[in-house]
């Protein structure tokens, strides 16, 4: 039976670990070529070696989304190894848990670090490949958060939940100036998924993950496969009609 995927191009951020490297994993079962574009080399390396050995197609970019040049750079790279990107998953994310109130240079740095991955990252790998999406009326899945909506109750930057809220805030905005060339834009909110992201705070703060678990019906933290499905969904045509949205994939963080 063929793939959900087949004849796409995907171009995922920060897929050498967690979500981005589960996503990139289900993309290329579903028959997508998947460039796994990640700023730690060896683990981009990794993942294509995981997605060849399973016998799907995929190649590595080593990319700092941070780097608006180096986006333009690897966008044409892709163009030519690859060809015209169909898929964007904005993944690559990273997070740190100062309070603001903690050592004020800690705080500045934490800010400026996070805007630029997380939300400036977002920016500068949509922008590279909006004239490939536009082309091939494309889709785009951001990776944004619970903390698109809410400060959680654990410690956490005040950064990360701001530019959270920024990921879901440029989905809207961008699906609303892309809807008329067909390129549909869409989010995820994962809620506390146990990936290299969280494994220090999980290990620290045994309280994060109470606090978490008490507020999630489903009773149980998330793998990085919960989000694979959704993300399946937002790029593939079962989800034509859809743009503008989040899918939350939190086991029901919000409801309680
Ligand atoms: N894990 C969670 O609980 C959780 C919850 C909500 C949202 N998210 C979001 O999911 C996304 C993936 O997180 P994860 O938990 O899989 O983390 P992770 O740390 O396992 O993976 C993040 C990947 O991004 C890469 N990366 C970091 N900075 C980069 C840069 N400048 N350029 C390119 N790549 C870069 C890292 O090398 C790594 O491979 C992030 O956007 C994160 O904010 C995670």
């Amino acid at each position: 039976m063929a793939g959900l995927l087949e004849r796409h191009i995907a171009v995922i951020t920060g897929s050498g670990s967690g979500i981005g490297r589960a996503i990139a994993l289900g993309y290329a079962r579903e028959g997508a070529h998947v460039a796994v574009a990640d700023i730690d080399a060896k683990a981009a390396a990794e993942t294509v070696e995981a997605i060849t050995a399973a016998g799907g197609k995929a190649q590595s970019f080593t990319l700092d989304v941070t780097d608006r040049d180096k986006c333009r750079e690897i966008a044409g790279e892709i163009r030519r190894q690859i060809g015209q990107v169909t898929i964007l998953v904005n993944n690559a994310g990273i997070n740190r848990r100062n309070a603001f109130t903690a050592d004020p240079q800690a705080v500045t740095k934490d800010w400026q670090d996070i805007m630029a991955v997380n939300l400036n990252g977002v920016f500068n790998v949509t922008h590279a490949l909006l004239e490939q999406l536009r082309a091939s009326r494309g889709r785009i899945v951001n990776i944004a958060s619970i903390q698109s909506f809410m400060h959680v109750r654990t410690p956490n930057s005040l950064a990360y939940t701001t530019s959270k809220h920024g990921v879901l805030g440029f989905t809207r905005a961008l699906a609303a100036e892309l809807g008329k060339d067909g390129v549909r834009v869409n989010a995820i909110g994962p809620g506390l998924i146990e990936t290299p992201l969280n494994a220090r705070a999980r290990a620290n703060h045994p309280e994060l993950v109470k606090i978490f678990l008490d507020h999630t019906p489903l009773g149980r933290t998330g793998k990085p496969e919960d989000i694979v499905g959704p993300a399946i969904f937002l790029a593939c045509d079962l989800s034509g009609y859809v743009t503008g949205s989040i899918i939350m994939a939190d086991g029901g963080y919000r409801v309680i």
